[in-house]
């Protein structure tokens, strides 16, 4: 067994046959320096002057008027649950999806063959994503202590929502081609530029630690984004055409899959705060009207929709079609507008 997962590649089939290029400039020479597991200290919840758990904007169920009529506790109890969710999110994102890729691309056992620096790098982000697991744990336990209201990871707490959905999206491939979603998943994840990693840390009004918990791990990303456009600009020119026409069409799906918000966990939060089966639809339904979460979503994966664009990926005439469809390629023509027009 042990032997099987050190041998186990992330693409399946013999590397060396894959098109490869020397191409790759690191952005972590400073890491020692600059590495937020290095220089940023344990961030404490408690003592600190008060504030708002999390921007009420990037939760606006909360401010429906079903909601906001039950008062400020159950407002503020929301806000609390959704940073609980979102600190849920990222250990499981880290734990689940970005760990494990950058721990066999560091084994060099991507199934690619990339420039040894993309090796040496990727323990770097193996150990950031384990201190950003590690201190969402933390940061929630604390909030948890300090508030009274139990946190999101215990052991019977609920799935986040993104790993259902993409393990929907894997029974969709072939088996043969099964893996090369785990490579691009953490390629669509960790270029996504979330407004929760941009907007939390500009934000006076939420509480300082949160602020600062959030902008430490925004900091790390940004060296991370840059590694995984990367791995894209190897990954994709070394798939096969099948490879790449099974795939292609699915990666809106990851996309919405990873920035979709959670439908189930909200109702769950909601029913808790009192509110009824038909309140609970409302409420959800049109806090988030289905073209306003499209729109959101294109703007956070606008660049990730251009790297795929360069990749040549959005070639394939059903992968184009599935991310027309997807709503992803407004942003991108939006822009390209307004680049020629200036
Ligand atoms: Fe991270
Ligand atoms: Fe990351």
């Amino acid at each position: 067994m042990h032997i099987e997962a050190f041998q186990e590649q992330l693409i399946q089939g013999h590397a060396g046959s894959r098109v490869r290029s020397a191409e790759y400039a690191s952005r972590f020479g400073r890491w020692d320096t600059l590495a937020s597991v290095r220089r940023r200290p344990r961030r404490d919840f408690a003592g600190g002057e008060g504030g708002l758990y999390f921007p009420p904007e990037l939760y606006p169920v909360v401010l429906h008027p079903l909601v906001t009529a039950r008062g400020a506790d159950v407002v503020e109890g929301l806000l609390l649950r959704r940073l609980y969710d979102y600190l849920h999110f990222t250990t499981e994102l880290e734990n689940l999806a970005v760990i494990p890729v950058a721990v066999k691309i560091s084994q060099g056992r991507s199934g690619l063959v990339l420039p040894e620096p993309m090796r040496a790098d990727a323990y770097k982000i193996v150990t950031d994503e384990a201190w950003h697991a590690q201190f969402s744990y933390d940061f929630a336990c604390q909030i948890s202590a300090e508030t009274g209201v139990a946190g999101p990871h215990s052991a019977q707490a609920a799935p986040p929502a993104f790993l259902a959905r993409l393990d929907e999206l894997r029974e969709r491939l072939p088996h043969e081609i099964r893996g090369v979603e785990s490579l691009l998943f953490a390629v669509v994840s960790e270029t996504l530029i979330s407004s929760i990693l941009s907007d939390i840390p500009r934000d006076e009004r939420l509480y300082r630690p949160v602020r600062e918990v959030v902008r430490d791990h925004a900091e790390d990303e940004g060296r991370h984004h840059v590694y995984f456009r990367s791995v894209l600009r190897h990954l994709w020119p070394a798939l096969t055409p099948r490879e790449r026409q099974a795939v292609g069409p699915l990666v809106p799906v990851a996309i919405h899959a990873f920035l979709e918000p959670d439908y189930l966990r909200t109702a769950h939060h909601l029913r808790g705060a009192g509110l009824s089966t038909d309140e609970i639809g409302q409420v959800v339904a049109e806090s988030w009207p289905p073209q306003s979460v499209r729109q959101s979503i294109a703007r956070a994966a606008a660049q990730l929709t251009h790297y795929l664009t360069e990749a040549g990926a959005l070639e394939d005439a059903r992968t184009l079609a599935s991310f027309e469809e997807s709503g992803l390629l407004l942003t991108e023509r939006r822009s390209t507008t307004g680049a020629a027009g200036s």
